[in-house]
């Protein structure tokens, strides 16, 4: 079975391509580097040809407001059209826990967008709804950076690794469509300032933790579980104290 994987290059998506060619499919990476862009539409309709699922596993190069609205919905427009061309079965896109509750955020309004294109579509689909990766943690702490600080909201989260969720991808993108959202998330819920600390400690990082109940999430005030899934999210089993201490070892 062919399956193309648009952001095939990226952290998910190389490791999803991995686990799907090794459970016997043809797979394309399909990306910029690759020459398909779905922006542009270049190489689109040739690398769909004769596919049966495409995973959606692009990403914006650009988080300002209007570029990710705007990459969103032109990616996700040339993608579904040219998928319905191809005669493809099942649409399978990450998105984010939380999404719906997260719109006065422009990077979150890209990913509504996103979602609702792929609703609306009429293909079958399933959209996976992950919480945060281990390797975001970086990247949130950095959000809430201001000096020698780090000012964080100490809502509720539950991050997973890379690894998990790649697993996670290729077992729904060969399994029936759901035509809704699945959520996935890691083992451990913590407050964001509990966890942005205990990263920045274990990378040896001095910066102080702020709690912070006005500080943004990407733009959005957060309640206590915005960002966490329902009862029923399927959990990766890494947790984050020993992939930190791995990072740390491949480091020495
Ligand atoms: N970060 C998190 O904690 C988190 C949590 C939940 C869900 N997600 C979602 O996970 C998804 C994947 O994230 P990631 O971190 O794996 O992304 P990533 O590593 O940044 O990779 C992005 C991918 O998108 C491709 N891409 C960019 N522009 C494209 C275009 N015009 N046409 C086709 N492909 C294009 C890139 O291709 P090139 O390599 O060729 O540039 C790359 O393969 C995103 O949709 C994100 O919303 C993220």
């Amino acid at each position: 079975m062919k399956i193309v994987v648009i952001g095939g290059t990226g952290l998910i998506g190389s490791k999803t391509c991995a686990i799907l060619r090794e459970r016997g499919h043809e797979v394309l990476a399909a990306s910029p580097a690759t020459g398909v862009n779905t922006v542009t539409g270049e190489g689109l309709a040739e690398a769909l040809a004769g596919a049966s699922i495409v995973v959606d596993l692009a990403n914006s190069p650009s988080f300002e407001d209007q570029a990710v609205l705007d990459f969103f919905g032109a990616s996700g427009r040339n993608l579904l059209a040219a998928e319905a061309a191809a005669g493809v079965k099942h649409h399978v896109a990450l998105s984010v826990v939380g999404t719906d509750r997260l719109a006065e955020s422009g990077y979150f309004r890209g990913k509504i967008l996103q979602e609702k294109l792929i609703r609306e579509s009429g293909m079958p689909y399933t959209i996976v709804h992950s919480t945060q990766f281990f390797e975001f943690i970086g990247g949130i702490a950095q959000s809430g950076a201001q000096g020698n600080t780090v000012h964080l909201s100490k809502a509720n989260i539950q991050p997973i690794v890379s690894d998990d969720v790649a697993q996670a991808m290729a077992d729904y993108t060969l399994g029936a469509p759901v035509n809704g959202v699945v959520e996935i998330a890691g083992p451990d819920r913590m407050p964001m300032t509990e966890l942005v600390r205990q990263y920045l400690r274990t990378t040896g990082d001095q910066r102080e933790v702020v709690e912070d109940a006005g500080s943004r999430y990407f733009g959005a005030l957060l309640e206590d579980d915005t960002l966490v899934p329902g009862p029923n999210a399927r959990l990766g089993a890494t947790r984050l104290d020993s992939w930190l201490q791995q990072q740390q070892a491949a480091k020495a």
